[in-house]
């Protein structure tokens, strides 16, 4: 079965019209997507895209994830936060960044004048990892059709990478966070700047001015381009 085709029942699954298939081509057969193909995002609209990654069997997130995690927010954002992946609140509420982490994600958005509605929140993957653990390099890589999809639908004027594992994958290197931040980068023609993970500013909470500063880098962006 070609991708389009394998999309195309994904998404009528999705929006819950029975695929009919032709005798001999089994459940079994349609169930697996195949992890190592590329995926065709490139002509999903915001629904088809939504219905594509809730359908989602690419990795092995799918068995042990309540429901998948979209992100959220205004689809004509300026701003577009992207985080790491979903934790145990997010995947039973089928929201990025509801949990701890999430309330002081919201104070930085106010600190800089945005809020949840007025910018758009995503994630690397979009699947809960078990235990909170760290997405693996072949689960980003199946989810990352779709984040790029997202980005290209945002069309943002900043993006700001939330945390090193989100920084580290739209960058493609293992530099630290500390390296990152304060800089001006770019995915594709986007800008982007890198701050610290909430997570990680609630343990070490005198890293605030820094993150502070990297939002001030990302507005001061916004506005230039805004000019
Ligand atoms: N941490 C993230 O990176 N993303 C979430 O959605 C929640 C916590």
């Amino acid at each position: 079965m070609n991708l389009n085709e394998q999309q195309r029942r994904a998404y009528l699954e999705a929006i819950g019209i029975d695929v009919w298939l032709p005798r001999g081509e089994t459940d079994e057969e349609v169930d697996v997507q195949d992890e190592t193909a590329a995926i065709a995002t490139d002509d999903l609209d915001w629904l088809a895209l939504r219905a594509a990654v809730s359908a989602c069997t690419r990795c092995t997130l799918h068995e042990t994830r309540t429901q998948t995690v979209f992100g959220v927010g205004d689809p004509n954002a300026d701003w577009m936060f992207i985080g790491e992946a979903p934790g145990a609140e997010e995947d039973r509420r089928g929201e990025p960044f509801v949990g701890r982490s999430g309330k002081l994600l919201d104070q930085m958005l106010a600190a800089v004048g945005q809020s949840r509605q007025s910018v758009f929140i995503a994630n690397i993957i979009k699947c809960r990892p078990p235990h909170n653990r760290d997405p693996a390099p072949e689960e980003a890589s199946s989810c990352r059709a779709y984040l790029e999809r997202q980005i290209a639908l945002v069309n943002p004027r900043i993006i700001v990478a939330v945390g090193k594992i989100a920084a580290q994958n739209l960058l493609g290197t293992d530099a630290p966070v500390g390296r990152m931040r304060g800089k001006r980068h770019s995915v594709g023609n986007v800008p982007l700047v890198v701050t610290y993970h909430p997570a990680y500013l609630l343990r070490s909470p005198s890293q605030k001015r820094k993150s502070w500063e990297d939002l001030c880098l990302a507005r001061s962006i916004v506005r230039e381009a805004q000019a």
